[in-house]
């Protein structure tokens, strides 16, 4: 059974052998746990879905299926990651789902973002279930629960549960296998488990994806320049070598345009804005000093390689009074 609280002796595990070793416990548990029984996994992509997947493989195979809902609202390259890492290579039972149309369909003409996180977050738990009742004789559901998870929901600042809400039709038993793990550990145990480096060291990422960062109502045209501009952005901090250093960077692209010119025509496009910031917990946060000359080379090449837009903005704003997403 899985423990249900951190032993306060128990060490960090910041080494390959200390992975190791967890990794082994871990698998020796969730087999007593499972035993010949199935169990179901949303595997987003992100850390902890992913650790999750990797050790529940090696632990009882095909015992496990996962489930990747695209929700239209990935990072570019996300959806074929997680195809390429879990099936192809990991040879897991992944059932992907591209419910892109679904999710664009249910917020088109939607501009709230509250409303929008709420048919995002209620579409996802749809399109799940629904997968979920197609197959036979799953009795656990796989979670990737972190020990910040556990105490956050302790002192009530928020629900962890990450596929919590499911229909009552739907109650599985829990599995949880870095319940008590920080994130930094459960990115030494992806290592360990050859999870590839842009996946364990992966920058935070809302469930809401590219849904909080194509303000006002989603448009795909609006999105899929945020989607490319976030794609560049990503490639040239990499190439600068400060991607795995910047805790958290991305681009916006707002609901207005402005005029501009281009190829000698006035054009009528959106701006996009990039946002880089460093913090240790996300309530406060403090704006990464990016060179002029890496930002005038991002700006051309937004500007030269992504449909629709015609200016780049930089966003100076640490939190407060600026939030880290715009929404
Ligand atoms: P804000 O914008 O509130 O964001 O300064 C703080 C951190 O939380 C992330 N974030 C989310 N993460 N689901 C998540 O898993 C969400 O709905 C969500 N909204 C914001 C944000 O990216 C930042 O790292």
């Amino acid at each position: 059974m899985p423990v249900l609280t951190r032993p306060e002796s128990m060490e960090r595990i910041t080494t390959p052998a200390l992975a190791e070793a967890f990794i082994a416990e871990q698998i020796a548990d969730i087999r007593a746990q499972v035993g010949e029984k199935k169990v179901l996994l949303a595997l987003s992509g992100g850390v902890d879905s992913s650790v999750v997947a990797a050790l529940l493989i090696k632990a009882i195979g095909k015992q496990l299926t996962c489930v990747h809902v695209n929700h239209g609202l990935l990072r570019k390259g996300e959806p074929e990651q997680v195809i390429r890492v879990f099936k192809d290579e990991m040879d897991a039972n992944l059932i992907y789902v591209d419910a892109t149309d679904r999710f664009l369909d249910k917020l088109a003409g939607v501009s709230d973002p509250e409303t929008k996180r709420k048919i995002i977050g209620g579409e996802f738990i749809e399109v799940f279930a629904e997968e979920a009742r197609k197959l036979e004789g799953i009795t656990f559901l796989a979670q990737g629960t972190i020990w910040p998870d556990i105490l956050e929901s302790e002192h009530g600042i928020k629900a962890h549960h990450n596929a919590g809400g499911l229909p009552e039709d739907l109650k599985f038993e829990l599995v949880e296998p870095v319940r008590i793990l920080f994130k930094d550990e459960v990115r030494v145990v992806g290592k360990a488990l050859g999870l590839p480096d842009n996946m364990v060291y992966r920058q935070p990422f809302p469930g809401p994806g590219l849904g909080v960062r194509c303000l006002g109502a989603i448009t795909r045209d609006r999105l899929e320049a945020v989607r490319e501009s976030d794609a560049i952005l990503r490639e040239e901090f990499q190439k600068a070598g400060l991607a795995g250093k910047v805790w958290q960077y991305f681009t916006i692209v707002p609901d207005f345009r402005s005029v501009g010119i281009k190829d000698g025509r006035r054009v009528d496009e959106w701006p996009v804005i990039l946002r880089a910031v460093n913090t240790r917990d996300a309530m406060t946060a403090t704006v990464q000093d990016v060179s002029f000359e890496l930002l005038a080379k991002i700006t051309e090449r937004i500007t030269h390689e992504v449909k629709g837009v015609n200016r780049v903005l930089y966003d100076l704003t640490p939190k407060p009074t600026g939030t880290i997403e715009w929404e």
